[in-house]
């Protein structure tokens, strides 16, 4: 179904493309930018504008009439393709074409999960000074380095003094909207990443009670379970990039022991924990058992299919998942699938955002800033995040759109004891050590070695 369109030839071309013509590694960018680390050559011959002008074909549409506009047009990145939030941000975008129909937009994805694709684009695009308009990007940490390097705009007053975006939006997705201390970026959404989701009818035929795991480790005996009592896999994953694995293991750190322990590690005391992250990597390496046989072909959106085909039980996932649940007709939240938080982590939740920032030689700077006010509002969040299978940042959002699922993350954030930051999605950590653990994390699944990933990741902050 949609992994057609997330594994597009396009995007893979332009990603080799981006990649090949080289050196803009994390850490060169990092380094360039000013953003610490560093120390590879940035140089680049060949201008970002080539990649964009291949991937627009990649499922972009531009969505509003032809028409003499004042405004220039708006060129926005992002990675949602197919079951990864197609529909989400094409509601966001029917709305803003609603509210400036005489604003021109250029949706211009570069699909692959996570941003394992567009990071490259972006961050060749803003060295070359030829930034879009506005991209899909994680805040917090990982903005740091483009603020650093002044890259980015402060948008304080022409975009969070409106709609009473300042006094609407929540704490944290307000802090994370600021990495240097100005505002840079817009928070469009609230994932949570301590998930997991299940088959119900693949579960109850075994005769085990998700509810009832209360354990990362006991997650294995029900899964051994499982596929004794059914033709299913126990987790179905994806290991051809390495994201969803870093996901699963930071949340298995979590659940194997306390936010303190979580905390600290993102900070870069991996040594102190040496026992804590060497216990939750052998847990994955337990999990792998049980993965679906094709776990390294697949991609996250084909991975979670095998939940809706009834092929797999357990799936550790943000909860876009259940935004591809909610797609699909027939498939019902509690008597079709249903939800956990994962094994050890109840009262926590751990959660990842997507903002739009406003770069510094913005082409289009008037457009981009009606078009950040519109992420910024009620009518944006309500149109895009039950779609997406996440919350709005803001708190006047009507729950009506939202559903059963998301409504249950709503309570559970508002009651949650702690909300950790992203440490794949780079919310906690800045982009270098983030990549480097990264690296890591692409050993990890290929060799299972709990003694060198470890070690490896003993050296990611360095
Ligand atoms: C996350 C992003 C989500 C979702 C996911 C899978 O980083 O925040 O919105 O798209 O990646 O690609």
């Amino acid at each position: 179904m949609t992994d057609a369109n997330e594994d597009s030839d396009v995007s893979r071309r332009d990603y080799i493309k981006a990649a090949g013509a080289g050196t803009i590694g994390v850490t060169g960018l990092a380094g360039c930018m000013g953003g610490g680390g560093g120390g590879d050559s940035t140089t680049t011959t060949d201008s970002g504008s080539d990649e964009t002008t291949e991937s627009t074909d990649d499922g972009g549409e531009t969505t509003t009439e032809e028409s003499s506009s004042d405004y220039e047009t708006l060129e926005v990145q992002h990675w949602w393709t197919g079951g990864d939030g197609a529909a989400a941000v094409e509601a966001l975008f029917e709305g803003f074409a609603e509210a400036y129909p005489d604003i021109e937009v250029n949706q211009n994805p570069v699909s692959g999960g996570a941003g394992q694709n567009l990071e490259t684009v972006i961050k060749k695009r803003v060295l070359n000074n030829n930034p879009p308009s506005s991209w899909q990007a994680w805040p917090g940490a990982n903005l740091q380095p483009y603020v650093a390097a002044d890259k980015l705009e402060d948008i304080g007053d022409s975009v969070w003094s409106k709609n009473g975006m300042k006094d609407a939006y929540l704490e944290g997705p307000k802090e994370a909207a600021r990495p240097g201390g100005n505002f840079v970026t817009v928070p469009l959404n609230i994932h949570r990443i301590n998930n997991l989701f299940y088959n119900v009818s693949v579960v109850e035929e075994a005769g085990v009670d998700p509810a009832s795991i209360e354990t990362p480790g006991d997650l294995v005996s029900a899964m051994e379970t499982v596929e004794s009592k059914t033709d299913a896999v126990g987790m179905a994953h994806q290991t051809s990039s390495a994201w969803s694995t870093t996901q699963l293991w930071a949340t298995v750190l979590l659940g194997e022991n306390d936010v303190e322990t979580y905390n600290s590690f993102a900070e870069g005391n991996v040594a102190d924990d040496e026992e804590a992250v060497k216990s939750s990597l052998q847990t994955v390496v337990d999990y792998a058992e049980h993965f679906n046989d094709d776990a390294g072909s697949v991609s996250w959106t084909e991975a979670n299919q095998k939940i809706l085909n009834g092929e797999a039980a357990f799936f550790h996932q943000g909860d876009w998942a259940a935004g591809m649940y909610r797609g699909q007709d027939g498939f019902e939240f509690e008597d079709d699938w249903d939800h956990v938080p994962f094994p050890g982590t109840e009262g926590v939740y751990a959660l990842n955002m997507d903002s739009f920032p406003f770069p510094t030689n913005n082409p289009s700077p008037e457009a981009t800033t009606k078009f950040l006010q519109y992420v910024g509002s009620v009518d944006a969040q309500e149109r895009f995040n039950p779609k997406k299978g996440s919350i709005p940042p803001r708190t006047d959002v009507p729950s009506d759109e939202f559903g059963p699922f998301l409504t249950r993350q709503m309570d559970d954030f508002q009651n949650s004891d702690s909300q950790v930051q992203s440490i794949e999605h780079g919310l906690a950590i800045a982009p270098d050590p983030k990549s480097n653990i990264s690296d890591a994390m692409a050993s990890f699944i290929s060799n299972w070695n709990v003694d060198n990933t470890y070690q490896q990741l003993t050296q990611a902050f360095n």
